[in-house]
């Protein structure tokens, strides 16, 4: 007769090994967890995926209230000087030197948006991305303030050349930053 308990033990020793192997690794310090690194397969796919997934789920369905508004789009643009361009950068400005170094990078907006869902933009900005550089502006910022910005963002590629040089005064990466520290 073969052992009764040869099957419920083999199964355990396998759930064992499946969550031994991943927890010695982490416990090993086998994960470089430095910002400089190319990060893994799971990094780059499993996580954007799960990423959308979630955002696609708690993003509210409305449309943005101030569309296409221009007194709007100028409010998004104070607020994205101030709080945006250093990560982000804008079509023709760059952001501030520590854009190189976010991992996973800090996306350029320049195309508007372009097909994702405003509700989606808004839901981002209001609650960041954990564990990665994008900030939760809920804290700071009305919901009326991430309509605008999110009003800001479609008008990103159609920006002016008073809106670009405004955008450039505020990144803070040139010298323009450097003299305006300096008189404080
Ligand atoms: C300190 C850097 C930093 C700042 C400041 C920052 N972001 Fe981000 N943002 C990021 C990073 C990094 C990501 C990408 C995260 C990821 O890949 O999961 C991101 C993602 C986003 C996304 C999602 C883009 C997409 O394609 O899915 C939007 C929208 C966004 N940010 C808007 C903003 C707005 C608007 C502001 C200012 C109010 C802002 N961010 C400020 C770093 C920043």
């Amino acid at each position: 007769m073969k052992n009764k308990w040869m099957i419920p033990f083999s199964f355990g020793a396998g759930i064992l090994v499946t969550l031994l192997v991943p927890i010695i690794l982490l416990a090993l310090g086998a994960i470089n967890m430095g910002a400089d690194v190319t990060p893994g397969l799971i990094e780059k796919t499993l996580a954007p995926w799960a990423l959308d997934r979630s955002v696609e789920r708690r993003a509210p369905k409305e449309k943005n209230p101030y569309a296409g508004e221009p007194a709007a789009i100028a409010t998004g643009l104070d607020h994205y000087r101030e709080n945006c361009v250093i990560c982000h950068g804008a079509p023709d400005v760059a952001g501030a030197e520590l854009s190189k170094g976010i991992n996973p990078p800090a996306p350029s907006l320049g195309e508007g948006g372009s097909d994702t869902p405003d509700g989606e933009l808004f839901w981002v900005i209001k609650h960041g991305i954990r564990m990665t550089a994008m900030p939760a502006f809920g804290p700071t910022h009305s919901d009326e303030e991430i309509w605008k910005l999110v009003a800001f963002i479609h008008h990103l590629p159609a920006l002016t050349a008073p809106e670009r040089e405004s955008l450039r005064k505020r990144s803070p990466d040139g010298a323009q930053s450097t003299a305006t520290t300096a008189k404080r």
